[in-house]
C-alpha cells in the first residue's frame, strides 16, 4: 500500500424527514443563497420544504445551473454573492448543481481571473477563500456530496475543480428526495457509481485489502439494487443503499493508498463536451472499452473482480476476465444504458474530434502508468465505437 492523507471533514445527515434539522446545520446569522437546478426542485416541492426549513434566516434564490454546469450561468451567481455579500451557500440537486455551487465557493471571493481556476487539472485551485456550503442532495451518482471536486463546463471543454476547503460543511441525504428521478438518470447513478469504484480498482494490486474489499462490497451492492431501484423508484431500502453506495464511492477512502486510473472519466468528459452525451453514459461506452485494451495491464485486478464480485470461478484466467468484461457490458445494458459510441449517433470518424479534444486538453499520459498516450486512446474509442 502506497502512503497516504486522508482527511474528510463533510457531516452527512443521512435518512428520511430530516429536512427540517437544516435550521441548526446552516448559521442562524447568514445569509444564504439557495442553488438549484432547471426547476426539479420545485415542480417536487423540494424547494419549498428548503425555503421553511431556513425560517426567518435572509435568503436569496438562483436557479438554472445546467447539467454540467456553465461557466457563464455560474458567473451570474458569483455576482450575486458578491452584490448582496452572501456568506454562505445551500445547494439543492443533483452533481450539476453541487458541483456548480463549489465552483462560486471559490469564485467569488476570488480576486483575479475566475475562470483561471479550472485550468489547474487536479492540483488545488490557487484560492485563499473559501465560502462554506451545504448540500441537500436530490440524485445519487457523483459523490460530489462528499468530495472537494467539481467539474465544470467552459469553452467546450469539461475541467476538474478542487480545493481542500471545497468539502460540504454538511450533506443533507434523504434517499425519498430522489424518488422523483426519472429512471434513466438513476440509471446514470448507479453507473456513475460502479465505476467511480472501478476506477480506484481496477489497476493493479498493492496488497490494499481494506480499499479492495470495502470496493468489492459497494460494487456487489450495485450490482444487487441497481435494477431494482430503477424498476421500484419509491423502494426506500433499495434507493437508500444506492444513495450511500455512490457517496460511500468517491469520497476518498477507496483511493487512498492505490494507484488509480481515471481514463473513462477523461476521455468521458471530452464525449459530453463534442456530443452531448450524459456522464455516466460516456462511461458506459468506455469502461469495457478501456478493459480490452488494458486487460493484459489489468490482469491481476481484473480476475480478482471477476473471482469476487461476479461469482465466476470456471475457466482459466483469460476467459475469466473477458467474461467478467463482458457481464459489466450487460449490467449497464440491463440497466438501460447504450454501451456502444455508434448507440449515440456519433459517426466513427469524429474519433478524431476526441482525439484532437484531449490532444488540447494534455490528455497524452492517461492510466495508473501514465502509459496511455493519444494514439491508445484512439484504439480505445475505435473499441468503444
Ligand atoms: O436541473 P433539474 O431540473 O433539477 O433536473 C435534473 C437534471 O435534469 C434532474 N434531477 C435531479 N434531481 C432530480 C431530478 N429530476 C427529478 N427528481 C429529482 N430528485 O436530473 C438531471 C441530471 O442532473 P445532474 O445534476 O446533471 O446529474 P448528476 O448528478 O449525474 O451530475 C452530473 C455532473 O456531475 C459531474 C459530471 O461531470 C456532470 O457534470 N461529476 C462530478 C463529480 C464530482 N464532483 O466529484 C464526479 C463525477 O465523476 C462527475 O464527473
Ligand atoms: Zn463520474
Amino acid at each position: 500500500m502506497f502512503n497516504f492523507n486522508y482527511r474528510n471533514p463533510t457531516h452527512i445527515v443521512f435518512g428520511r424527514d430530516r429536512l427540517s434539522e437544516l435550521d441548526k446545520l446552516v448559521p442562524a446569522n447568514a445569509r444564504v443563497l439557495v442553488l438549484y437546478g432547471g426547476g426539479s426542485v420545485k415542480r417536487f416541492g423540494t424547494l419549498a420544504r428548503v425555503l421553511h426549513a431556513l425560517g426567518n434566516r435572509t435568503v436569496f434564490e438562483f436557479g438554472g445551473i445546467e447539467a454540467n454546469p456553465q461557466y457563464h450561468t455560474l458567473m451570474q451567481a458569483v455576482e450575486l454573492v458578491r452584490r448582496e455579500s452572501i456568506d454562505f451557500l445551500l445547494a439543492v440537486g443533483g452533481g450539476s448543481v453541487m458541483d456548480g455551487t463549489k465552483f462560486i465557493a471559490v469564485a467569488a471571493p476570488f480576486e483575479g481571473d475566475t475562470s483561471s481556476l479550472l485550468y489547474h487539472g487536479f492540483n488545488p485551485a490557487p484560492a485563499t477563500k473559501v465560502l462554506p456550503l451545504g448540500i441537500i442532495a436530490t440524485l445519487p451518482a457523483t459523490g460530489s456530496e462528499m468530495n472537494p471536486y467539481a467539474v465544470i463546463s467552459h469553452n467546450n471543454g469539461k475541467h476538474s475543480l478542487s480545493h481542500a476547503e471545497l468539502f460540504p460543511q454538511f450533506s443533507l441525504l434523504d434517499p425519498s428526495l430522489s424518488f422523483s428521478l426519472p429512471p434513466i438518470q438513476v440509471a446514470n447513478g448507479v453507473v456513475d457509481a460502479f465505476v467511480h469504484v472501478l476506477e480506484q480498482y481496477a489497476t493493479y494490486p498493492v496488497n490494499a485489502r481494506v480499499q479492495d474489499r470495502f470496493a468489492e462490497g459497494i460494487l456487489r451492492t450495485l450490482i444487487e439494487i441497481g435494477p431494482q431501484t430503477v424498476a421500484e423508484p419509491d423502494n426506500y431500502d433499495a434507493r437508500a443503499n444506492l444513495m450511500w453506495s455512490a457517496t460511500c464511492a468517491l469520497n476518498g477512502m477507496l483511493g487512498v493508498g492505490v494507484p488509480m486510473d481515471w481514463t473513462s472519466h477523461m476521455i468521458g468528459h471530452e464525449l459530453t463536451a463534442l456530443f452531448g452525451i450524459d456522464h455516466a453514459q460516456t462511461l458506459a461506452i468506455l469502461l469495457p472499452a478501456v478493459w480490452t485494451e488494458r486487460k493484459s495491464q489489468k490482469h491481476a485486478k481484473l480476475l480478482q473482480y471477476a473471482e469476487r464480485v461476479w461469482d465466476i470461478h470456471e475457466g482459466d484466467e483469460q476467459s475469466k476476465v473477458l467474461e467478467a468484461i463482458a457481464r459489466t457490458r450487460d449490467f449497464f445494458e440491463r440497466l438501460g444504458l447504450k454501451t456502444r459510441l455508434r448507440d449515440y449517433g456519433v459517426a466513427r470518424p469524429d474519433i478524431d474530434r476526441v482525439i484532437q479534444a484531449l490532444d488540447q486538453h494534455g490528455m497524452h499520459t492517461l492510466s495508473e502508468r501514465g502509459d496511455i498516450n493519444l494514439e491508445i486512446s484512439r484504439r480505445i474509442l475505435e473499441l468503444a465505437w
